[in-house]
Parts: structure tokens; sequence; C-alpha cells
């Protein structure tokens, strides 16, 4: 018995959801999830924990041994599971599981991965669809089309954060009985924050919107925004994530100008639609600096996307740095790049 759902679903036999395909494959993944717990519990007591494994993956990120770990215990759950396909951060191509199931299943098996080693918060994101009649129309389609979706964090505590449309829930893992429990039945997000997520060390390539926000937010009360900031940045999507669900803040990774990062770093499938589905069920706006994330449509499996989300004022705020930029660059070429007398 893997969770007990907020409406009492035990994933045991006897439950009146025992037959819901949803539940099902969430308590398989629920039970991945708890075989992660504990191996990253047990650190570096695990053979060869947080090592390269000298292969990159489809992304181009080299490969550590928890990711493929982690991979293949979600893998295997989802054999287990009422699941017709499987896309991952960590293969190259789709699974075909049960071809007669109605569910596809997106994961990024581990979050966080440079984290590994250091005992920082990591986690697995998955985003549930009903399949169609083939891998990649299951896969390559807008955000919005998701039916479930959340993210696992091994932290202090390891937490599932997860929403089926109707809200988002926070469950807990009880070590004692290794059962995950309601925490809190319907997460929402301050509408307002003055904290904010970003890798600062990447300043000088962001757009110059995303530069302008952050330089008015370090110029706290005396600035623009005429209060001061604070910065948090923890390097693993889950974990600013769920801090950002439990108090608030602005998550920023934009595109900028370094090689390979013209979309910026997180992918569209499995990291960026299940973060905005949780987030805009918990009252929070995801975009990609200025559009609907949900809206988007899944070209490529590993496609990347630049991602703001979080409360909704900031999030609005970043939007207007967007437009007023948007509108300077329709101004006349010669105010363009400078004003007229400087
Ligand atoms: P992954 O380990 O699955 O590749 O994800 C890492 C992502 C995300 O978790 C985090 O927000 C971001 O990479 C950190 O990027 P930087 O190391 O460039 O700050
Ligand atoms: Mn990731
Ligand atoms: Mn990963």
């Amino acid at each position: 018995m893997a969770i007990i759902f907020s409406n009492g679903f035990a994933d045991n036999i006897g439950s009146k959801w025992y037959n819901d395909p949803l539940r099902i494959t969430i308590a398989r993944l629920s039970d991945a999830a708890t075989e992660i717990s504990k191996i990253c519990a047990r650190g570096a007591l695990e053979e060869n924990f947080g090592d390269d494994v000298g292969e990159l993956n489809s992304d181009g990120d080299v490969q550590k041994s928890l990711d493929i770990r982690s991979d293949d215990l979600i893998t295997k759950a989802l054999f287990d599971s009422p699941v017709a396909f499987y896309a991952s951060e960590e293969q190259e191509d789709i699974l075909t599981l049960d071809i007669e199931a109605k569910l596809a299943v997106a994961c990024d098996p581990l979050d966080g991965s440079s984290n590994i080693n250091t005992n920082v918060s990591i986690g697995t994101i998955f985003s549930i669809y009903p399949s169609t009649e083939n891998p990649e129309t299951s896969f390559l389609r807008c955000g919005v089309e998701q039916i479930a979706a959340g993210f696992f964090v091994y932290g202090p505590q390891t937490t599932l954060v997860v929403t089926t449309g109707d809200g988002t829930e926070l469950y807990t893992l009880d070590p004692e009985d290794c059962v995950f429990k309601l925490s809190i039945a319907e997460m929402s997000i301050a509408k307002s924050s003055t904290e904010f997520a970003i890798n600062a060390s990447n300043h000088r390539h962001w757009p110059a919107p995303i530069s302008s926000f952050i330089d008015d937010c370090l110029r706290g009360g005396e600035g623009p925004l005429a209060c001061d900031h604070n910065m948090r940045w923890i390097g693993s999507l889950v974990a600013d994530a769920n801090r950002i669900l439990i108090r608030g803040g602005i998550f920023l990774y934009p595109d900028d100008e370094r090689h390979g990062y013209g979309e910026g770093r997180l992918r569209l499938l499995y990291e960026a639609n299940p973060v905005a589905f949780v987030v805009e069920q918990a009252g929070g706006i995801a975009t990609d600096g200025g559009i609907r994330i949900l809206g988007k449509t899944v070209r490529t499996l590993h496609q990347r996307v630049p991602l703001v989300f979080g409360s909704q004022e900031p999030v609005h705020l970043v939007a207007k740095y967007h437009h007023q930029k948007a509108v300077r660059n329709d101004a006349a070429p010669l105010f363009n790049k400078r004003g007229l007398f400087r």
C-alpha cells in the first residue's frame, strides 16, 4: 500500500478506487518513489550512489547512476500499471508498455542530479496524459491536456505534490509504515512575494527584460519596486517549486546567450508542463516569460523552454517587463539603442 489519497483511495483491492487507472498509476509511481527515497537516505552507503556513468542523456547532460536507477525503478513500476507509453529524460525514445492501456506518462526520473552528492533535496517529476493511438501523439501535444501531474521531493521529508485537475495536494511519506498520507488538501500560492529564485551567475547572458527585472529587485526599497527582495536558488527545480508552493515566490530559468541555452535549460514535456499544472492548480502562474506554459505545444520530446512561475504578482510583473521591451523594440531604431542625446 503506497498512498492514501484524499478520497480514501488506499491502493488496495478492497478500495472503491482500485479500478481507477490514474490513481493506480500514481500509487505505482509512489512505490517507485519510496524505493528511490530509501536509496537517497543511504547516500554514500549505496554503491556508486552519485557517480557519473560516463554516458550523456538525450539532452547532453552527464548521466549519474541514480538517474539510471530511478529510471529503471519507474519503468518497472509502470510496467505494472495501466500505462501504454512512457517518455523519460533518460531515454532517447518513447517506451511502449501495454498498448491496450489508456495512459501515457512522461518523467524526469531524477531532478536536480547535480545535487545528488551534496545531500541537497532532489526529486522525481511526472506528467500523465490520456494515451492516443500512437506514442508520438500521446506526448507531442499541449500541456493543458495533462490529466494529472506532480513531483516527489527526496529531502528532510519525502513528499508528493500532485494534481488531478481539482486543486493541488501535498502528501508526506510516513517512514513508520512507508505510506504517503495527505498533509495539505489544498495548496495555495501567495498572490504576492518578494522572494526570487534564479541562477544569478548567468546574469550577463540573460535577455534584457529578465536582467532589468532582477536588477530592479536588487535595487530593493530605493528602486522602482520600492521594496527589498530575498533570493533563494537550490538548483533542484522540485525543491524550488516546493518552497514556492508553500511560501510564495517566483522562479526564473530564462533563455540565455550560452550555447544550447537559446530556449533555457528546462524541458517542456517532463519539467515545465507538470510544474505549471500543479502551480496553476494552486493559484499560481507559469509562463515562458510572457506566454502561458500550458498553452504551448510540445514539438520534440526533449525540447527546452524558458520557465517563469510562482506568485501571480511577480510573474505578471515579469510579463510587463517583456511587454515594455517589445514596445521599445518597436520604437524608432534611433531610440532603440540609445536616447537621442546620449
Ligand atoms: P536535471 O537534474 O533533471 O537535469 O534538472 C536540473 C535542472 C533543475 O532541477 C534545476 O532548476 C536546474 O537544472 C539547475 O540548473 P543550473 O545548474 O544551470 O542552475
Ligand atoms: Mn530535471
Ligand atoms: Mn533529471
